[in-house]
């Protein structure tokens, strides 16, 4: 295959920075795009660091058509990952508006230049379309809930629009991942989850409350139908998430895809509990960790784990990486933001 160039929108985010650098190892030429609406640069400077060579990195916002048709004027992209989308769950539900103009405009101005290129798009989705199911584990062909904000119900309407596109338009065919709970950083500690301000997410505050930025870690309701009383999550680690994301290109650049649309989970098939994840931070990075239990939080399903076997069928992927590592690489990426 000659070697191929994917447009990585989003790309100086947590996920974007470890699939380009996955994509780039794998042979790809990767070309970075961002509006640094809730990042910087750090992440954009490690992967340079990892790959030992500067990549294409073009400041812009999709949510204005012709940057992007700018954009694939200059390059020749031969596939999209589209990860450029505001992420907030309790911001989405003040600011409806804003999530909804941002992910889902950026999101149609891609696609739409990219199917008059003729170019594949893998679109970022997420679990949370699944809702709260008693139907453990989720498959691909498990129904979508309706969603418990707007930012998730973001997630449902791209993964509509692409299906939509897809049968509408020759010559586009997408795929759209459905991610558990990423967690962990490069092995590198190069690069990693950046939250801007209080973490939303778990292992982001576990980190975060170990290396002493947070005075104690809340775990949101103990009361739940679960073995701990805790929820129970789909954790997985970043470098895995990021390993599919090459598979899904490659089996769209090689056109290996069976339907011109195509859905595959991205998850470990393994459910942890909050506690579980907790106890096994403290071992595998022997520390203490200053927790306490709080009250639920709105919005948090009860349990959700992933059926991830059709990636591994279609795909060739399963997740490899040990809770373990995943979670010795989160701290160690935490040790070297605060310079330790
Ligand atoms: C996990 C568990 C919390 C923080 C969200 C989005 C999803 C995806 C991943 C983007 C829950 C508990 C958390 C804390 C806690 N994001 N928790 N104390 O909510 O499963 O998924 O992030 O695509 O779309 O919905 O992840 O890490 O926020 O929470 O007890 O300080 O940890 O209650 O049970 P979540 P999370």
């Amino acid at each position: 295959m000659s070697k191929k160039t994917v447009l990585v929108s989003g790309g100086a985010g947590f996920i974007g920075s470890h699939v380009t650098v996955e994509l780039t190892q794998a042979g790809y030429d990767v070309v970075i795009a961002d509006n640094f609406s809730n990042c910087d640069e750090t992440n954009y400077r490690g992967v340079c660091a990892i790959l030992g060579k500067e990549l294409p990195l073009i400041p812009m916002d999709f949510c204005q058509r012709s940057s992007v048709e700018e954009l694939f004027s200059k390059y020749p992209i031969d596939a999209v990952i589209h990860f450029a989308a505001f992420k907030a769950v309790g911001e989405s539900v003040s600011e409806p508006l804003k999530y909804y103009r941002n992910n889902l405009v950026s999101f149609m101005n891609i696609l739409d230049v990219a199917r008059e290129k003729g170019c594949n798009v893998l679109f970022s989705s997420s679990a949370t379309v699944y809702g709260q199911t008693d139907q453990l584990p989720v498959t691909e062909q498990s129904p979508r809930q309706p969603a418990e904000s707007p930012y998730g119900n973001t997630k449902t309407m791209c993964e509509d629009i692409l299906r939509d596109s897809v049968k509408a338009y020759p010559g586009v065919r997408g795929i759209a991942l459905r991610y558990f709970n990423p967690i962990g950083a490069h092995p590198s500690a190069l690069i990693g989850e950046l939250p801007r301000g209080v973490p939303n997410n778990l292992v982001p505050f576990i980190t975060q409350t170990a290396i002493g930025k947070r005075e104690c870690l809340s775990v949101f309701g103990n009361d739940y139908p679960t073995p701990d009383g805790t929820c129970l999550r789909d954790f997985i680690d970043i470098v895995d998430l990021a390993k599919a994301h090459v598979c899904a290109v490659t089996r769209m650049c090689e056109g290996k895809m069976k339907q011109a649309y195509e859905i595959f989970n991205v998850g470990t098939g393994r459910p942890l509990s909050v506690l579980e994840l907790i106890t096994a931070f403290e071992k595998v990075n022997g520390v203490k960790l200053n927790w306490k239990y709080a009250p639920r939080r709105a919005g948090d399903v009860v349990a959700i784990w992933a059926d991830p076997t059709l990636a591994e069928q279609e795909l060739g992927w399963k997740a490899e990486r040990s809770i373990e590592d995943t979670l010795a690489a989160a701290w160690a990426w935490e040790k070297r933001l605060a310079g330790k």
